[in-house]
C-alpha cells in the first residue's frame, strides 16, 4: 500500500488498520518512506488523533522496528517512567530500592528535555559511569545488580528515533497518541512485565493542568495494557520541585544521601514509596500498599538499596566507593551563594518551570541538542511551598560557574518565588489511573 494513501486516510479521519500502520512504520524504519511523508503522517495524527486500537497498533509496530529484549530472570522485570519535572531524581533511588526487593529494573532513561532534567545527564556526573553500554553489559548488570540505568541504544525502537526527530522539527511533539507510542514502544522493547508511570502536573510539568495530565495518563495506561504490559499511573505534583535540588551532580548527591538515610525528605519518600508499591502490587509480591511501602522503606533502613546502587555504579564503570564517598567524586561549582527573598514571609507559590530555566541559564541544561552540560551547577536546598523565607533562610543556594551566570540565575529564582502570608498547600499525589 502506498504511504500517501495511509496519510490521506488519516488526514480524512479514518481509523487505520494494524496492517496499514505496520507497513507505514516498516517503511519509516527502512527509509523507504520519505521525511516529508513521515512529517505529513505525524501532522495528520496530530489533528485527527487515533483510537486506542490504532495507538496500540502504532506502539507495537514501533516496538517491533528493532530488537525486543527478552529476560530469563528469577524475578519480575519492571520499570518506572516519569513525564519529567524539576528535582525529579526518583529513578536513582527507586531502581535500587526495587532491586533490593527482588525485582529487576532494566531502566532506559533519557536526557534533559526542555526545562526538565534527564536521568542520563545526572548519571554523567559520576566519573567513569558508562551510560551507553552494549546490550550484553546492560543484561549482565541488570542480572547481577538487579538494576541498570542506561541510555537509549540504537537497537531499541529505531522507528521512534526517526519519528521523534521529525516530530521535533515539525511542531508535532504534543500529540497524545504520538507521545504514548513513543514512550511505550521503548518500554515494550526493553521487555518489561510491569510499568508504573509518574505523570507530573503543575507549573514545572509538561502537562500544566489536571485535564491534560489525566488525558496523557489514561492514554498511556490503556495503550500499555492493550499492548500486554501491566501498567498503572500516578499523577503527582510538580507545582514545586520534588527533591530540593535541581542540577545534575546536586541531584546525584541528594540521591546518595537519601539512599544512605542521611537525607530525609517527606515528599520524595512519599512519591517514591507510592510508585514502588504500584510495581510490587502489580507483580503480586505484596497484596496491599502498606506492606509494599514498608518493604521498600526497609531497603533504605537496612542499606540494601544503597548496596544495589553501589553495585550498579561500579558495574557500569563508576567508582566502587561512590555512594559513601560521592563528595570526593562530584566536582563542586566555584561559586556557591544563597539567594534571599526581598521580604520575610511564607512561600505561597513557585513558578517551578522557571527554576528549570535557571538551571539551563547556569549551564546545567541544554539550549540546543549539541550543548555541553556543566554537571557542577544548579540550585540547592530549594525552599518548598509553605516554608518560611526570611533574612536568615534563603530561597536556595545557587551553584554557579561564574559571576554572570550566578546573577542571571539568582534573578530568575527570585522572580519564580511568591512569598507572602498565606502558606501554600501541597499535595504530593493527586490521582491514580489504572486500566
Ligand atoms: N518522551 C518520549 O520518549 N517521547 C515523547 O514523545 C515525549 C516524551
Amino acid at each position: 500500500m502506498l504511504p500517501q494513501e495511509v496519510i490521506r486516510r488519516k488526514r480524512d479521519g479514518a481509523a487505520l488498520s494494524r496492517d496499514e500502520v505496520q507497513e507505514f512504520i516498516a517503511g519509516l524504519t527502512s527509509g523507504s518512506v520519505s521525511e516529508g511523508q513521515v512529517a505529513a503522517f505525524a501532522m495528520a495524527v496530530f489533528f485527527k488523533g487515533m483510537s486506542r486500537e490504532e495507538a496500540v497498533g502504532l506502539t507495537l509496530a514501533m516496538r517491533d522496528s528493532g530488537t525486543v529484549l527478552t529476560w530469563d530472570l528469577p524475578g519480575p522485570v519492571v520499570d518506572k517512567h516519569s513525564s519529567g519535572g524539576i528535582g525529579d531524581n526518583l529513578s536513582l533511588m527507586l531502581a535500587p530500592m526495587l532491586a533490593a526487593c527482588g525485582l529487576y529494573v532494566p531502566m532506559i532513561s533519557g536526557r534533559g528535555l526542555g526545562h526538565t532534567g534527564g536521568t542520563l545527564d545526572k548519571l554523567d556526573s559520576i566519573p567513569g559511569y558508562v551510560t551507553q553500554p552494549g546490550l550484553d553489559l546492560f543484561r549482565k548488570v541488570t542480572r547481577d545488580a538487579g538494576c541498570a540505568i542506561i541510555g537509549q541504544t540504537a537497537d531499541l525502537a529505531p522507528a521512534d528515533k526517526r519519528l521523534y526527530g521529525i516530530r521535533d522539527v515539525t511542531a508535532t511533539v504534543e500529540s497524545i497518541p504520538l507521545i504514548t507510542a513513543s514512550i511505550l514502544s521503548k518500554k515494550l522493547a526493553a521487555g518489561l512485565q510491569h510499568l508504573v508511570l509518574d505523570v507530573k502536573v503543575g507549573s514545572g510539568a509538561f502537562m500544566a493542568t489536571m485535564e491534560e495530565a489525566v488525558g496523557l495518563a489514561e492514554s498511556l495506561v490503556a495503550v500499555a495494557n492493550g499492548a500486554g504490559l501491566r501498567t498503572t499511573a500516578l499523577i503527582t505534583d510538580m507545582d514545586e520541585p520534588l527533591a530540593p535540588y535541581a542540577g545534575n551532580a546536586l541531584e546525584v548527591a541528594h540521591a546518595c544521601g537519601f539512599l544512605t538515610g542521611e537525607i530525609v525528605n517527606r515528599r520524595v519518600m512519599e512519591i517514591t514509596l507510592a510508585l514502588g508499591a504500584e510495581l510490587l502490587l502489580s507483580a503480586r509480591i505484596d497484596s496491599d500498599a502498606e506492606t509494599a511501602k514498608a518493604r521498600l522503606r526497609n531497603t533504605i533502613d537496612t542499606g540494601a538499596a544503597a548496596e544495589r546502587f553501589e553495585r550498579m555504579v561500579a558495574a557500569l564503570g563508576g567508582p566502587t566507593d561512590f555512594l559513601r564517598d560521592h563528595q570526593k567524586y562530584l566536582i563542586q561549582a566555584p561559586i556557591i551563594r544563597p539567594v534571599f527573598a526581598d521580604e520575610n514571609g511564607v512561600v505561597a507559590s513557585i513558578r517551578t518551570r522557571e527554576l528549570g530555566l535557571a538551571v539551563i541559564e547556569l549551564g546545567g541544561g541544554r539550549r540546543v541538542a549539541t550543548d555541553m552540560i556543566d554537571h557542577r551547577v544548579g540550585l540547592a536546598q530549594l525552599l518548598g511551598k509553605g516554608f518560611a523565607a526570611d533574612f536568615n533562610t534563603p530561597l536556595c543556594w545557587v551553584h554557579a560557574a561564574d559571576e554572570a551566570s550566578f546573577e542571571r540565575a539568582a534573578a530568575i529564582v527570585k522572580s519564580a518565588y511568591s512569598v507572602g502570608d498565606a502558606p501554600g498547600k501541597s499535595t504530593a499525589i493527586h490521582a491514580r489511573i489504572a486500566a
